[in-house]
């Protein structure tokens, strides 16, 4: 079946609100302080690099709905790379995907996912709605725990598969807020938690980006070894600014992704 970019938005962010249940109050809250419609600055997603998988595969469903590699990102510590994607129609969201290195992990660990990837039906790789078709294998809590020792990132994968991990609001979109710091405020002053690794607000106007995210929200999980509560999507805040030409800066900070990323660890 063929998709178009509406339908497949729609379907990610259905997905997204039962699984981060405060994004859509966070929505509800924000829409009241923009002009019309909360803008969506990008959509980002998780995979791991797999012959038959990995971001070269997750992107193809982009391509075909026009979108552009642009900026790639490397992050040592975490043992990832990640590409974002930019749409010739501005109004279509950015998409960033980051992929596990899994060869730099240990051998348990590149097993779990050596047989997720053997166990996927061609049918699976092949449909476009690979992005929001969660998981197709039988997790456990045990094998969950062990991934994230080695890696948070990792076991978040495993346990939620091919999803939005985030959607991220366009804070330029936005009217009632000075700066993200205050848009910070306002959420935490409404219940919401805020990831603080490294500072709640990542990046600068030098850079030309200043991001923040919520805390992912804990989720039951149903594992073949019972049911757990696990940190499962979070709401990013994109605020850009212009760069010496005039543009808006569109890409992404690796030093600030790389904080991002912890929004989805046990808090
Ligand atoms: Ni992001």
């Amino acid at each position: 079946m063929t998709i178009t970019s509406e339908i497949l938005f729609d379907n990610l962010w259905k997905q997204y609100i039962t699984l981060n249940h405060s994004a859509q109050k966070i929505h509800n809250l924000l829409s009241q302080y923009c002009n019309g419609e909360i803008f969506n600055d990008h959509v980002a997603f998780r995979t791991f690099k797999h012959p038959k998988l990995g971001l070269q595969h997750l992107q193809t469903t982009f391509l075909k709905l026009g979108y552009q590699e642009c900026g790639d990102y490397h992050f040592e510590a975490k043992k990832l790379y990640a590409k974002h994607y930019e749409h010739a129609d501005k109004n279509l969201p950015k998409i960033f995907i980051s992929e596990l290195l899994t060869e730099n992990f240990s051998n348990e660990f590149q097993q779990v996912f050596n047989s997720i990837a053997k166990d996927l039906k061609p049918d699976v790789l092949n449909d476009y709605g690979i992005s929001y078709s969660g998981t197709h294998w039988i997790k456990s809590y045990s094998i969950y725990k062990k991934l994230y020792n080695e890696s948070p990132y990792g076991a978040w994968l495993y346990a939620f598969g091919f999803c939005a991990n985030h959607f991220t609001v366009y804070f330029n979109s936005l009217d009632k807020f000075s700066d993200l710091t205050e848009l910070n405020e306002f959420l935490k002053k409404n219940e919401f938690i805020m990831n603080a690794s490294g500072g709640e607000v990542k990046g600068s106007p030098e850079l030309f980006l200043e991001q923040s995210s919520t805390m992912a929200n804990e989720i039951d999980v149903k594992f073949s070894d019972g049911t757990f509560k696990i940190p499962s999507c979070y709401y990013e805040f994109a605020k850009r600014y212009p760069m010496p030409n005039g543009e808006i800066y569109q890409g992404f900070v690796a030093d600030s992704a790389d904080k991002i990323f912890e929004s989805t660890n046990k808090s």
